[in-house]
């Protein structure tokens, strides 16, 4: 049975390809009902740094100021074997299986829509698929990191900009957010738990990370937080350890970075009993399987949602008549069969679900 991560990304894509074509119809109000998580954080809180561990590979770009200035919907697809490789939406004949590639596509591709310009920042986002062996099915949405003040020349509007495009994704109630805070900084001036808690008080859709453990100050440790005595959240916080810059500069790879972060965790001994749940490597996990479980919770309403849009989508290419045109048509056409096959599938997982003993919805 088809993965109902890979499902719920392929409407995505779908959704994302038909463009203004689905105005007017359920698609917009669809789009919105599939579950997403996304990253925020403030700027070098460890964004960037814990998608790339999730993956486990190097292909966000880097630097000083905002880097990334438009939402970035990463896709991870986990396949059984062969070779990964990357894939933009924007160039769908293209096959990326250079990281470095991808990631100078990314930066390029950001320009493409702001211009070179550090100072610009765009809602349109950049969608990424990843294939490979080695990721967990998982959709991510990367956002540019909170600020408090302008610099360089930024209009003042920037901070308000950014923190308007964040909290338009994570106020939709089916997104669950990832929020990044670094361990050496007061958890009370946290840019990510600041806005999370302005959108989900109660902390029932938020999961909170801790980067940076391994800079805080001798002494002192983050065994309250991680234990939810810091800041009290419906699930618990995960800690990781990053690699430094000087990691970084060193290109120190992303699976000796694992290990060591482990090691780590293990060999530290306030942390030694969390060990089990901390690390990126668990944190994709874990991710992964709570979306599964989000989505199928949300079967039954995504399933009336689709069978409107089929309905619209075939009244719509009556409409139009025969043959559809090319452009218009034949992307309204695959996306019905697209809502088809998800229909189908939800049944399947549905019956799997019954014949499992679980109770439905
Ligand atoms: P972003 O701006 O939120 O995307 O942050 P980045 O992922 O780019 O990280 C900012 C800086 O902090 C980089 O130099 C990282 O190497 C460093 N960093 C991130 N997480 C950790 C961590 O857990 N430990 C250490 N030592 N450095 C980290
Ligand atoms: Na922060
Ligand atoms: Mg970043």
């Amino acid at each position: 049975m088809e993965s109902l991560i890979s499902l719920v990304n392929k409407i995505q894509r779908a959704c994302t390809a038909l463009g203004d074509h689905g105005e007017g119809s359920s698609l917009p109000t669809l789009w919105d009902s599939l579950p997403a998580i996304a990253v925020v954080g403030g700027q070098s809180s460890g964004k960037s740094s814990v998608l790339e561990s999730v993956v486990g590979k190097d292909f966000l770009p880097r630097g000083a100021g905002i880097v990334t200035r438009r939402p970035l919907v990463l896709q991870l697809h986990r396949i059984v074997e062969g070779k990964e490789y990357a894939e933009f939406m924007h160039l769908p004949k293209k096959k990326f299986t250079d990281f470095a590639a991808v990631r100078k596509e990314i930066s390029d591709e950001t320009d493409r829509e702001t211009g070179p310009s550090s100072k610009v920042i765009s809602t349109v986002p950049i969608h990424l698929s990843i294939f490979s062996p080695n990721v967990v099915n998982l959709t991510l949405v990367d956002l540019p990191g909170l600020t408090k003040v302008a610099v360089d020349g930024q209009p003042e509007s920037i901070v308000q900009d950014i923190e308007n495009m964040v909290r338009s994704f994570i106020e939709k109630p089916n997104c669950i957010i990832l929020a990044i805070s670094p361990a050496n900084q007061d958890l009370a001036t946290s840019d990510a738990i600041k806005i999370s808690r302005e959108v989900d008080p109660k902390g029932d859709r938020t999961f909170g990370v801790l980067t940076k453990i391994d800079l805080m100050d001798q002494g002192t440790n983050a065994v309250d937080i991680l234990e939810g005595r810091g800041y009290k959240l419906r699930y618990p916080w995960v800690g990781v350890v990053n690699r430094s810059q000087a990691d970084i500069n060193k290109s120190v790879d992303m699976i000796a970075a694992r290990r060591r972060e482990r090691d780590y965790f293990k060999s530290t001994p306030e942390y030694s009993h969390l060990t089990e749940r901390m690390g990126s490597e668990y944190l994709g996990k874990m991710l992964s399987k709570h979306l599964e479980v989000v989505i199928k919770s949300r079967i039954p309403g995504l399933q009336s949602l689709i069978t409107k849009t089929i309905s619209e989508l075939e009244t719509e290419l009556s409409r139009l008549g025969k043959p559809v045109a090319a452009d218009a048509g034949g992307k309204l056409y695959m996306i019905m069969e697209i809502c088809r096959a998800f229909d189908q599938t939800f049944k399947e997982h549905l019956d799997g679900t019954r014949s499992g003993g679980e109770k439905v919805n």
